[in-house]
């Protein structure tokens, strides 16, 4: 297995249409079908980098602040920021596009963690990314901060250990 994998060959776009029966009553899109939508999309810009099976380990905070309508065309955008030695976080991000109105707007933005398992459902290594432009640099470089900060929340990490977390609250 190659040991460095730039970002770029990870990146997916998906394209769904909002039918009836993804609706809620309001006829907009329904959250949980969104997720699903954006679960997908990240998982196989994860599996595209590490070339192995993944399973969602997160799903950073998602809120909904703006509804898609029925009939809206939803593309979902995905690329993996960041490798570390066996998870990946995701990036996606979502336009609703209007087509007979001609009116296109980003929604979503969020960040998903993937694992990559074995054939034993456990942890593998896999490679790392290179970063190459300046809007895959940062979303690079700030993906050790929200690594902290996740891991401190699901109480997997002491929150004295995630130093790059306390850097930007100057807590030291
Ligand atoms: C995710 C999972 C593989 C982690 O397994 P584990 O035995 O706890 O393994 P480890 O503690 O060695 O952690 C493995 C990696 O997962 C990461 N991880 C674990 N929990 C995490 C969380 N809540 N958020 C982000 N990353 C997490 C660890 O940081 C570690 O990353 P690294 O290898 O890059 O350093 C395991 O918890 C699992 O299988 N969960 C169910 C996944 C699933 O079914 N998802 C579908 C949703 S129903």
């Amino acid at each position: 297995m190659s040991t460095k994998k730039f970002a770029r060959e990870s990146a997916v776009i998906m394209t769904e249409m909002v039918l009836p029966n993804d609706t809620n009553t309001l006829n907009n899109l329904m959250g949980g079908k969104l997720m699903h939508w954006m679960d997908v999309v990240a998982a196989i810009a994860a599996q595209k980098h590490s070339n192995s099976i993944v399973v969602t380990a997160s799903a950073d905070n998602i809120s909904f602040q703006q509804p898609i309508a029925l009939g809206n065309v939803v593309t979902l955008k995905a690329q993996v920021t960041r490798a570390f030695n066996s998870s990946m976080e995701v990036f996606i991000e979502v336009t609703a596009e209007d087509i007979p109105a001609n009116k296109k707007v980003m929604t979503h933005r969020a960040f998903f963690t993937f694992v990559a398992v074995n054939e034993n459902n456990k942890p593998s290594r896999i490679p790392e990314l290179v970063p190459e432009t300046p809007e895959e640099i940062e979303n690079f470089e700030g993906a050790l901060r929200r690594r902290q900060l996740r891991l401190v929340l699901a109480k997997r990490m002491k929150p004295e250990d995630a130093v790059e977390l306390k850097s930007i609250f100057n807590l030291d």
